[in-house]
């Protein structure tokens, strides 16, 4: 069947787009506070070398799947592989990822959503820190607010998507990418004026050795993995409206080297802040959502910083879903030949239904007996599940069927384009062959559990 298929109205309207689907609150919400609980420094070493050797590598695969076939991952993985149904079945799990995901993290983004709204009403204003504070456990708990909350941010999402690839998503991309990264330059140099610049910088930027561990090491390199939106096929899709002669190598390196910028800059406009009201840089979750609306309200015009900051989460957040939404509507069209507006409005249910469960893990209305017998509510226990499994998983497959079971020709074709530097592509084949498979596969034994790298190297 030869179907027409959209592209991109332009390659920088394509890079927005990727780095807007890779920046999000994986870079601002989690970076920022898991490189705390891991001591900064070395943290980001190690997350640094991980964007470079683990996450470039794949991104190029996942581009290079998409861009050959001109389709979703479930027909990019059954063509590739001459129809075998097993890889058809890895094209179908990140489908079903991506649902999941999508599920959980509407969620999060919906809590951006009420910070809004809650900065805009000026919400600080007479209450104590504490109080404050204790505003997001309210959230957590209110079951129907999340709910709320969550399917307007799927909302949202959808009317991005509605549009299609140009005047949907690059169209957005091209306003929410560029007002997003105005948001976060302007805070950061509000927060260099800071008296706990310089401890944050340092805290950040200068490694201290002893407190790398093997289980730091591994949650950087899942993080750079979940940042870099990689493993679900979502990188595949966006490479699917891209025309042959893009040069894949070169734009993967500027999209995730701005990533990585953005995730540092953000790091260096949250700790600042953080070290200059004596706060501890291990605050867990609640950093973003329950100590910086404690600082803004001691800064002056709290309601306006408070206001740019949480729509700046916004931005980054809606970048993000509408790169999960677009990936089931790409494969929706293509497995179920949906129109695409009965596709977007299906996902956008399933994903609904689906993160019903995870609205509601707070309020304990759905489940209670959940968090007692998993020791976990449901949103964190499918959560963990999937980006400790699913996601390094995902990458491994597709490290290995990029590296061993794709035609050769076509990957090596598909990885040149039109650029000349053919004397990359012995670099990328070993990383993708050698390097990700085996740090992967430590990856996924950590997360077993049945191997404990921490306790091997002490023992
Ligand atoms: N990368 C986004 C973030 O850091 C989240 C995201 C978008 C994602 N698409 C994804 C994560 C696909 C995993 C897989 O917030």
């Amino acid at each position: 069947m030869e179907h027409l298929r959209e592209h991109w109205g332009s390659r920088f309207g394509f890079m927005l787009a990727a780095a807007g689907s890779a920046i999000g609150l994986g870079s601002l919400w989690k970076f920022p506070y898991v490189a705390g609980d891991h001591g900064g420094g070395a943290f980001v070493l190690v997350y640094l070398l991980a964007t470079l050797f683990i996450c470039v590598p794949l991104f190029i695969c996942e581009l290079v799947m998409g861009r050959a076939t001109q389709r979703g991952a479930v027909e990019a993985f059954s063509i590739l592989s001459r129809q075998s149904q097993n890889w058809k079945g890895m094209g179908w799990l990140a489908l079903t990822s991506t649902l999941v995901v999508y599920s959980y993290y509407a969620v999060v983004s919906g809590w951006t959503l009420n910070y809004v709204i809650l900065s805009l009403s000026n919400f600080t204003a007479g209450k104590s820190p504490e109080e404050i504070r204790a505003v997001f456990d309210l959230l957590l708990k209110a079951g129907g607010m999340n709910l709320f909350w969550q399917f307007g941010f799927l909302l949202l999402t959808a009317a991005v998507v509605w549009g299609g690839v140009r005047k949907g998503i690059e169209h957005w991309a091209k306003i929410l990418t560029p007002a997003l990264l105005a948001i976060l330059i302007a805070l950061f140099f509000y927060a260099i004026t800071m008296p706990g610049f310089h401890e944050a910088l340092r805290f950040l930027l200068i490694p201290d050795f002893s407190k790398v561990t093997p289980s730091g090491i591994l949650s950087a390199v899942g993080l750079s993995f979940f940042t870099a939106s990689l493993g679900f096929g979502i990188i595949l899709t966006y490479g699917s409206y891209l025309r042959p002669d893009e040069n894949l190598p070169s734009m993967t390196v500027a999209i995730l080297g701005s990533t990585l910028g953005i995730a540092l800059i953000a790091a260096l406009t949250i700790f600042p802040i953080v070290f200059s009201f004596g706060f501890s840089p291990s605050e867990g979750p609640g950093l973003v959502f329950k100590v910086l609306p404690v600082l803004f309200s001691q800064l002056p015009a709290p309601l306006l910083i408070s206001t740019l900051f949480f729509l700046l989460l916004v931005f980054t957040a809606l970048t993000s879903t509408v790169s999960l939404l677009e990936n089931m509507t790409a494969n929706c069209i293509e497995q179920f030949q949906w129109s695409r507006k009965k596709s977007i409005v299906l996902s956008t249910l399933a994903a609904f239904m689906l993160g019903v469960p995870s609205a509601l893990a707070g309020s304990g209305q759905l489940f209670p007996s959940w968090q007692p017998i998993y020791n976990a509510d449901f949103f964190a226990t499918i959560s963990t599940l999937w980006d400790r499994w699913f996601l390094p998983l995902s990458g491994l497959l597709i490290s290995i069927f990029v590296g061993y079971v794709m035609d050769r020709q076509l990957r090596d074709k598909e990885f040149l384009g039109s650029s000349k530097a053919s004397y990359l592509l012995p670099g990328w084949l070993f990383l993708i062959r050698y390097v990700v498979p085996i740090v992967l596969i430590l990856l996924i034994l950590e997360g077993t559990n049945l191997v404990s790298f921490d306790a091997l190297i002490h023992n």
